[in-house]
């Protein structure tokens, strides 16, 4: 995909503060804001201005930068727990994709490696980590897509959920760089996008995406998706991921794993693409995966409408868990993993 220029950044980093997309200005409207302190950092991540689990762990990255670089202990054990108490606020802002605590624990270590360092020099070497982390990214995002791209059979038509695209990661995407880079190679005859309520990051974000890189796309309600399966009106589905534990079960956005039982169910291949940030070796199954839940007026509003009963009661959660026995193949950007995950993943990235 030699030609290919993204037609936007989503996070940008300025020298002393990050530039942001906000995402929940879209379609209408490209707004960027300015991220200057890890409080407005903490606020971008948990009302979803940032989001997608990539996007999160380089939003929080550069947020902690901002954090310690205004701490004022000279001395470094007081340095590295004050430190530490920045890397746990950020943290709790969103707990299910990895992304986000990954990034963190690698500048944590990334500063007590640099212990016998003047804080100066170490507060440097976390801002370079974090530029790191974003440009890593973007490498990881486009070999997901070019192994990606070797699934797809020619006049494919893919469905696919949420937003996995430059908006959710530093570049290219994840399940969206395998079908960018499939549309590249010309295999690619549509994209089903589900809407992806109750936020709709499909219908927002998804279709926002496809319409700039010119990928033909339909748009449809998430429930449309057995219909079209039963029709043969799909050749495979392809999700990013919030986190992946050791055995291959797979947090995404609520409704991933629904597709997953559907797929399985009419044979057609459940693929999920992600980076190596997202595989979270610490856990061994899905069931340990902490699934945020979001505000119930998430639910019951529609544009600031109100779409329910007053006090109605509400279950949010925000993710779902796909079993590994459901999933086709697991797509990183060291190639197609295919099951036993666990034996795969150990022998790739334990390191
Ligand atoms: O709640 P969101 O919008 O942050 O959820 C995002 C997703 O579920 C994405 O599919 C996932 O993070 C993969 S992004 C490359």
């Amino acid at each position: 995909m030699t030609d290919y220029k993204s037609p936007f950044q989503s996070i940008t980093w300025e020298e002393s503060h990050i530039s942001i997309i906000d995402q929940t200005f879209l379609p209408e409207r490209e707004v960027r804001i300015d991220l200057k302190s890890p409080g407005q950092v903490w606020d971008a991540i948990k009302k979803l201005k940032v989001r997608g689990a990539p996007a999160i762990g380089i939003t929080g990255g550069y947020g902690f930068y901002l954090g310690i670089n205004e701490l004022r202990e000279n001395k470094f054990d007081t340095f590295y727990s004050e430190a530490q108490r920045i890397a746990d606020y950020l943290g709790s802002a969103r707990p299910t994709a990895v992304n986000l605590t990954w990034a963190l624990k690698r500048l944590m270590a990334t500063i007590y490696s640099q212990k016998d360092k003047p804080i100066d020099e170490i507060k440097k070497t976390v801002l370079n980590t974090a530029i790191t982390i974003h440009e890593e990214d973007r490498r990881l995002c486009k070999a997901i897509g070019e192994h990606g791209e070797t699934l797809i059979p020619k006049n494919a038509n893919i469905l696919t959920h949420c937003n996995t695209g430059g908006l959710a990661t530093g570049e290219y995407g994840t399940a969206h760089s395998m079908i960018l880079h499939g549309h590249q190679a010309g295999k690619v005859k549509q994209v089903w996008v589900d809407e992806t309520r109750p936020l709709l990051q499909g219908a927002r974000l998804t279709t926002w995406e496809l319409k700039k890189a010119e990928i033909p796309f339909k748009l449809i309600v998430d429930s449309a998706s057995g219909i079209l399966m039963q029709k043969g009106l799909v050749d495979l589905v392809v999700i990013g991921a919030d986190r992946i534990t050791k055995n291959g079960d797979t947090a995404n956005k609520i409704g991933s794993y629904n597709l997953a039982v559907l797929a399985n169910a009419h044979d057609i291949p459940f693929y999920v693409a992600a980076p190596y940030s997202t595989i979270d070796m610490s856990l061994e199954s899905g069931d340990q995966i902490e699934i945020e839940e979001r505000d119930a007026d998430e639910v019951t509003h529609f544009a600031n409408k109100s779409t329910a009963p007053k006090k109605t009661q509400v279950f949010n959660p925000a993710f779902d868990v796909t079993p590994h026995n459901l999933i086709t193949a697991i797509i990183t950007e060291k190639g197609i993993i295919k099951p036993n995950y666990k034996k795969h993943f150990e022998e790739l990235f334990s390191v």
